[in-house]
């Protein structure tokens, strides 16, 4: 079945398949560019870095793939004002993960002032870049945003976890809306209420998002196959966006001792938890979570929590101990198959070949 429709054209690919960015440093190049270059729209995952940095990977990407690919953002990047934090509240706090910081056997971190980037500024780098799709979750940008990314010919895509926020994205302009269930791997990335008030299913979710918007929807959440894409199209999406099928392949910027887990007996179980970042994700249930979840005054707000939690994933990822990491991974999990995104991304394609 030849496919041809809004978001294809839209997008300039030809495959209704978005490759979901992964943040903290997990997307990659090489997977952007595998899938970019095979037709579907390859994304990075660039919310943890700094305005010139976003400048150069763009570069960087630009020397890998001609194919259009999208950069990815968080609009709120910080909850509350939490950088007025004291060095007293900070050794407070710290005190509070002593035990983790034991069972890996890293020193506690040292205090800071400044716990994210400036969100304005990182899109500035990515416009001024000229990068060819923007995607953004919790929230919707700035009118001023969303018009300079029109003046440049920059597709925008929105991420709703509800009918109310898919709505307020076209509202205010944005070209295409990522409606994502909560089966879906990594956060909950809800604007309007809490995210443990938006955990409707991408089944019930995308539905009632097409029938709500007159702009291209994307599905997200629990596809990890042609049948997943197959239920998204009848279900009034035109296109998907996967994201733990394709973190699991060797391409991906996660560790082998994550992609094992992966595909292993364990990824059968998922939790939704604060406890690796102060914001709602989905992962593998670890000890580390459990610790968290147990401990009086934790977690923290974002990021705070991720600045606690960053040295504890990264010593316990080192040592493949993943009691002690932060295992992301989709319901879907136990569907995978596929160790090269290649043939991910084909096996997602099938219908349309
Ligand atoms: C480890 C991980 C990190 C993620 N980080 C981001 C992110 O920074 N921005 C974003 O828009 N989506 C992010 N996502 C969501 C994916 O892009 C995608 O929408 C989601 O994984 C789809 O659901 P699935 O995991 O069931 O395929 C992340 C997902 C994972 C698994």
């Amino acid at each position: 079945m030849v496919l041809s429709n809004d978001l294809i054209k839209k997008l300039g690919i030809c495959y209704p398949v978005i490759q979901g960015p992964f943040g903290g440093g997990l997307s990659n190049i090489e997977l952007l560019s595998t899938v970019s270059d095979l037709g579907g729209l390859g994304s990075y995952g660039a919310h943890h870095l700094p305005p010139t940095a976003i400048s150069q990977l763009i570069a960087d990407i630009r020397g890998r793939t001609t194919k259009p690919f999208a950069i990815n953002l968080w609009v709120s990047n910080r909850d509350h004002f939490i950088d007025g934090v004291s060095r007293r509240d900070f050794d407070a706090y710290s005190r509070r993960f002593e035990p983790l910081y034991a069972a890996v056997g890293v020193d506690l971190p040292e205090f800071t002032e400044t716990y994210s980037h400036d969100f304005d500024q990182q899109v500035e780098a990515a416009i001024d870049a000229q990068v060819p799709v923007l995607s953004f979750v919790f929230g919707v940008p700035s009118p001023h945003i969303i018009r300079a990314c029109q003046d440049k010919g920059i597709i925008t895509i929105g991420t709703a976890t509800t009918v109310e926020e898919a709505i307020l994205l076209q509202t205010r302009g944005i070209d295409i809306v990522v409606a994502t269930g909560f089966e879906a791997g990594g956060h909950r990335v809800s604007f309007l209420k809490e995210p443990e008030d938006c955990l409707t299913g991408t089944f019930a979710l995308v539905p009632q998002v097409a029938d709500s918007l007159t702009i291209p929807v994307v599905a997200a959440g629990g596809i990890a196959d042609a049948r997943g894409v197959r239920a998204a199209m009848a279900l009034g999406a035109q296109g998907v966006q996967v994201g733990t099928a394709f973190l699991a392949t060797n391409q991906s910027g996660t560790s082998a001792m994550h992609r094992d887990v992966l595909f292993s007996d364990r990824a059968k179980h998922t939790v939704l938890s604060r406890a690796f970042t102060g914001r709602l994700a989905r992962f593998i249930e670890n000890k580390a979570i459990n610790f968290i979840e147990q401990t009086e005054g934790l977690p923290l707000r974002f990021p705070l929590q991720s600045y606690f939690t960053g040295p504890i994933k990264a010593a316990a990822t080192k040592h493949n101990n993943s009691d002690f990491a932060s295992l992301y991974a989709g319901q879907a999990a136990p569907l995978l198959k596929h160790h090269e995104a290649e043939e991910m991304f084909n096996s997602l394609i099938a219908d349309f070949i």
